[in-house]
């Protein structure tokens, strides 16, 4: 008779099976929709999969180069018919790469690209320009048949203007040519000039913390109302 009984520790495998399928599943389920959203993968030669197979563990799954954690660091969308790139299309705010070339957008991407601080290289069809203008982006680069936009600048630098925010609120960038002021500590409400605990704080953590999300333009607007008065 073997010296375990009957509650040997045979437990832990079928837990562990169960755990493995279940992250399986997950994993599956966790595709996000824009890596399928045209039929086809990531090209052989794009740029995208060469950042993707750069890096070993990097995976490409559809039109997508994806990370361990199945976040979205490279997205090869060329040649799919996209007039807009559609409401998923910010399920890739992770990316560093995207490939939009051989698309007939519309030339109106600067809200698409909200809370893309990663991206560091984008391909765009030849009559699009960069989102957020050529002063978002370090290097702008015309070819014959596609342009890039390549190293992302922090829009709260490059504007040269320190009193973008209010006073009592931080920049943060938020995606080429946008930026968002976040209200400090202990601060609320519009220009963050509300003070005292705000309760939702403790319920939301960080989330709840009132944002002030604008784009350079808006206080731009603002701002030279501001002047002219
Ligand atoms: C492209 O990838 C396919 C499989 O995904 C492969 O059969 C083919 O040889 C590749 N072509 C090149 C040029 O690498
Ligand atoms: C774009 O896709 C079509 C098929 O959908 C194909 O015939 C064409 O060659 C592709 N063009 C490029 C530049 O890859
Ligand atoms: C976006 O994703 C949702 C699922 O989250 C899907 O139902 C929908 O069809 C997708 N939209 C487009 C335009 O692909
Ligand atoms: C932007 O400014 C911050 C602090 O002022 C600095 O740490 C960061 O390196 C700057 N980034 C760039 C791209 O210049
Ligand atoms: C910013 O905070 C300081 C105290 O930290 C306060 O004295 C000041 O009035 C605040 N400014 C605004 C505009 O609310």
């Amino acid at each position: 008779m073997s010296p375990r009984g009957p509650c040997s520790p045979s437990i832990p495998l079928p837990w562990a099976a169960a755990l493995l399928l279940a992250l399986g599943v997950e994993r599956d389920l966790a595709q996000p929709e824009i890596c399928v959203h045209c039929p086809g993968s990531v090209r052989n030669l794009s740029e995208v999969a060469s950042y993707c197979k750069h890096t070993p563990e990097l995976k490409l799954r559809a039109r997508c180069c994806l990370n361990q954690e199945g976040a979205i660091l490279g997205l090869d969308l060329q040649n799919c018919s996209l007039k807009d790139p559609g409401p998923n299309f910010s399920q890739a705010h992770t990316a560093v790469i995207i490939d939009l070339q051989a698309n007939p957008l519309k030339d109106d991407l600067a809200n698409a690209f909200r809370g893309f601080t990663q991206l560091q290289t984008l391909i765009l069809p030849q009559d699009v320009n960069c989102p957020g203008g050529i002063n978002a982006w370090n290097v702008v680069t015309s070819y014959p048949n596609y342009q890039t936009c390549q190293g992302q600048r922090d829009f709260c630098n490059s504007t040269g203007d320190t009193e973008i925010c209010p006073e009592n609120g931080s920049c943060v960038p938020d995606g080429p040519g946008l930026l968002q002021c976040i209200c400090v500590d202990g601060f609320h409400g519009y220009k963050c000039m509300r003070q005292g605990s705000f309760s939702l704080l403790m319920f939301f953590g960080i989330l709840g913390s009132t944002t002030l999300s604008i784009s350079i333009l808006l206080w731009g607007t603002q701002r030279r109302k501001a002047k002219a008065s």
